[in-house]
């Protein structure tokens, strides 16, 4: 296990809020927070962010196009970002902090920034192909390659560039020194092929709109929005003193931006580069992860086969949701998103295996024992190898992985309850002993198993917390190895209900 007390800071992208959000970007924000979440069962420190990037061309055209004024759009959109976090947000996570790059601290940041990269900077013309889906800037080349998205336009203005192409050897030293820094390892070579095939200076300034931070100096040019957005990793720790960025950036012991893959360049070149060239320091990790489909097709607005997460969420609550994106298929890999197997794996996994097998030992608790939990026995059932391999997969973010660990492990419970046959048990007074056995060690090892999917199901194992009263505070790795008899703080289960209802197909 780390260190306790270390020092975590966790970081979604910002969302453009050009759109109201879909299942992507609850995806990334979900990954960031079972991630800030495992790393606080473990007792470790998080910080953990997340907002909205509110700048550019995308958002300006989308505004004017719904025709209203800028700032209105934005705001309303952002609210709605807001309302997926934050305390009481649907999405049930726990960031500590909310960026919107129209904020007054993350505007004067982001000029703050520029003048620490000034040396880096020089005017001159820029004319190429960009694409304001992306807000990215594409080469003749790229675009030759069939490399560049479709929507690109030829583009000509004045602008401010950043000496990008001079960090390309301090990059791959970097990379080098650093071989964690980019997960998973497939998307290493992707970011060094693209440096190999050499880095160019970089158009960092815009001067055709006027949407975005003003650059210092020169009102005429407004900062490229990607820089603007990067800049908000410190700008949210910068206000309203300095204490969070000397806490949670330069003293920190581990910063983790999570992302997904298709905004890799900019966070494992861009952004290091731009950090090299202010003297800070660098994040020590960038994951990234894979993308939706939904029934084997992208997702888009005009096909109108979006998936709304709060739709879903209203239909069938948060967790199922959650787990659903998380078991499905390995972090980093893409995955497709069906009802059939959202229903089936739920149902299986969590209503049958684990759900329905609690409800079966508290209703022969119940019958038998009028629900008491009267002393303690032995657990013969779980083994510490079982956290061992939660905690490798987990530190190397193979969430799925870990979830089949857990499952597995369920599995092995419902065999052992299912040999033992505790319902026969109960028609015979002299195996009464034996009888409380079973379920103690059933309950025991549900509890066991809730605190391993805490990260990832919150809400429900809070229930099963509350149903074995057992305090919230002892959802901790640190107390697996108490018993059940000793984490309870009063031996008596007062009334229970189904935790994981079943999905109606
Ligand atoms: N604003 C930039 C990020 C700036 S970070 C300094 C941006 N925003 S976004 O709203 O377009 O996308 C945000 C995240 O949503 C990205 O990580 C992206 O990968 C994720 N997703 C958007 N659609 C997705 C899927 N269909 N599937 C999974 N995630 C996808 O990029």
């Amino acid at each position: 296990m780390n260190k306790p007390f270390s020092k975590n800071y966790v970081t979604t992208p910002i969302y453009y809020v050009n759109d109201k959000p879909h299942i992507g970007h609850a995806y990334s924000t979900i990954a960031a927070d079972i991630i800030a979440r495992y790393k606080r069962l473990k007792e470790e420190v998080v910080y953990f962010v997340t907002g909205t990037d509110e700048h550019g061309q995308k958002v300006q055209k989308t505004a004017q196009a719904n025709h209203m004024d800028t700032q209105n759009f934005v705001d309303n959109l952002s609210a709605s970002f807001k309302g997926l976090v934050n305390e009481n947000g649907i999405l049930n996570v726990t960031n500590n902090d909310f960026i919107r790059t129209t904020e007054t601290r993350h505007k004067e940041f982001a000029q703050f920034m520029w003048t620490q990269i000034q040396h880096d900077i020089y005017k001159d013309k820029y004319s190429g192909w960009y694409s304001i889906k992306d807000e990215a800037f594409y080469s003749e080349d790229e675009y030759k390659k069939g490399l560049a998205p479709k929507d690109v336009v030829w583009m000509e203005e004045e602008s401010y560039f950043f000496a990008l192409s001079k960090y390309a050897k301090p990059l791959l030293e970097f990379y080098k020194k650093t071989p964690r820094f980019i997960v998973p390892q497939s998307r290493y070579n992707e970011v060094i092929r693209f440096i190999r095939e050499g880095l160019t200076d970089l158009s960092i300034s815009r001067s055709t709109f006027s949407w975005g931070v003003k650059v210092p100096n020169d009102e005429s040019h407004v900062m490229y929005v990607w820089l603007d957005a990067l800049t908000n990793y410190l700008s949210v720790l910068s206000s309203p003193n300095k204490d969070l960025l000397e806490e949670y950036w330069n003293n920190a012991d581990n910063i983790v931006h999570v992302i997904g893959k298709d905004i890799l360049r900019f966070h494992a070149i861009y952004w290091p580069a731009f950090l090299m060239s202010a003297n800070m320091k660098l994040p020590h990790q960038v994951v990234a992860h894979g993308w939706w489909t939904r029934d084997g097709q992208k997702m888009s607005k005009s096909i109108g086969n979006v998936i709304d997460p709060v739709k879903v969420i209203k239909e069938y609550g948060c967790d199922y949701l959650r787990y659903f994106l998380f078991s499905e298929v390995p972090f980093g890999q893409d995955g497709d998103f069906r009802q059939e197997s959202f229903a089936q794996r739920v149902n299986a996994e969590l209503a049958n295996n684990i759900g329905n097998l609690m409800q079966r030992a508290l209703k022969l608790l119940e019958t038998n024992f009028d629900l008491q939990i009267s002393k303690s026995c032995k657990n013969t059932l779980y083994s510490n190898k079982i956290l061992n391999s939660y905690i490798e997969y987990m530190d190397d973010y193979k969430f799925d992985k870990a979830l089949s660990k857990i499952i597995q492990f369920g599995h092995s419970l419902n065999q052992y309850f299912d040999l033992q046959q505790p319902w026969v048990m109960a028609k015979d007074e002299t195996q009464k002993d034996q009888l409380y056995q079973v379920l103690y060690n059933i309950l025991d090892n549900i509890r066991i198993l809730a605190i391993l999917l805490y990260p990832f199901i919150p809400e429900s194992i809070e229930k099963i917390f509350k149903t074995l009263n057992i305090s919230l505070d002892k959802i901790q790795l640190n107390f697996i190895s108490q018993t059940l008899y000793d984490s309870m703080y009063l031996n008596q289960i007062e009334s229970y209900d189904p935790i994981f209802p079943r999905i109606q197909r």
